[in-house]
């Protein structure tokens, strides 16, 4: 970081300096769960710069329509034979402008794409890595996961963990999307939920999280060393800070803020974060997230 910029206030630690903005060539674009799609494109540039947890702004190549990108999770990366990144997927559910004309996009056709943006997941010393997700909240963890078992490395040194679980919820078992994403990573365990029963726990993901951290606790006579992670509906991550904080267990939340730039320009993806003095000031989920530590978050 230049001089100039660190007098800058609003430059903030993940500015996006080191992201790239290209025109990529999608691989496939297929369904994978009720109105939800993977789609891959090919992007090597951008592939070798992401970070678990970073995300990426999207638009369709000659459409106006939406005018400007909307942000996606990075999902996975995928190398090719000799181990170099080459494309990257994400896994959208069907809302909105974009999302509904994405489903249309063949292989061979171009999206405009920038990234990668966002602080991500920080690698943090874990016994045992929590990642709690809820309806399409999954996006973030499934490169989180392979890091902390020690299955990929995404240029950057992680400490190992001995054990990562998913506590994956969605309203019923057609939305649960990517399932067949985390059951290759070996290791990893996987508790799905789904409120009316369909597949899984018969209830919430806060439910599935509680007896983790109770199994967890019995096993080793304490929560030490346990980190939860969380991505989903802002009730659902509200929730799941209480719990963690009830179990004494540290929180981060990845948030869903909508954004217009993703480059910390419009202030549009603004969140109220409280600050050392114990005062809250709005960070931008952008540049200064989406990652952030659940006890700071002013939720209302
Ligand atoms: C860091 C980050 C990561 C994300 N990762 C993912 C991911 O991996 N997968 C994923 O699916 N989503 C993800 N999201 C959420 C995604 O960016 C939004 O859902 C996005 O808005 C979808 O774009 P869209 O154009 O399809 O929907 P939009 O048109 O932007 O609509 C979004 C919502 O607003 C509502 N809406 C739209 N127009 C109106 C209107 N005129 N009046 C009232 N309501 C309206 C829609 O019903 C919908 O609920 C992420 C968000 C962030 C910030
Ligand atoms: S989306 Fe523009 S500042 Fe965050």
């Amino acid at each position: 970081m230049s001089t100039e910029q660190c007098d800058n206030p609003l430059h903030a630690d993940y500015y996006a300096d080191g992201s790239v903005h290209c025109t990529v060539e999608v691989v496939e674009n297929v369904e994978v769960a009720q109105d939800t799609w993977r789609i891959r494109f090919r992007c090597p540039e951008m592939a070798s710069l992401c970070k678990p947890g970073q995300f990426i702004m999207l638009k369709i190549t000659g459409r106006d329509d939406p005018l400007i990108g909307r942000p996606l999770a990075v999902f996975d990366i995928t190398p090719d034979e000799n181990q170099v990144p080459t494309d990257l997927d994400a896994v959208y559910l069907v809302k909105g402008n974009l999302t509904t004309r994405l489903v249309n996009v063949a292989a061979g056709q171009h999206l405009d794409v920038w990234g990668p943006l966002g602080n991500g997941f920080l690698p943090q010393p874990t016994r045992h890595l929590v990642m709690v997700a809820g309806g399409i909240g999954q996006t973030p963890f499934v490169t989180l996961a392979r890091e902390y078992l020690g299955l990929a490395n995404y240029g950057r040194e992680c400490p190992q963990a001995e054990s990562v679980t998913l506590c994956y919820g969605a309203r019923n078992a057609d939305l649960l999307a990517g399932v067949d994403s985390f059951e290759s990573i070996s290791g990893l365990d996987i508790k799905l939920c789904t409120d009316d029963g369909s597949r899984g726990h018969h209830g919430l993901v806060t439910e599935v999280l509680e007896q983790v951290l109770a199994d967890d606790k019995q096993i080793h006579g304490s929560n030490d060393g346990v980190r939860v992670v969380c991505c989903g509906p802002e009730p659902m991550m509200e929730a799941v800070a209480g719990v963690s904080r009830q179990w004494q267990v540290p929180c981060q939340v990845s948030l869903e803020t909508p954004m217009a730039c993703g480059i910390g320009i419009c202030f549009t993806c603004v969140t109220k974060v409280i600050q050392e003095d114990g005062a809250w000031d709005y960070k931008r989920t952008c540049v200064e997230g989406p990652v952030f530590d659940a006890e700071k978050i002013v939720w209302h």
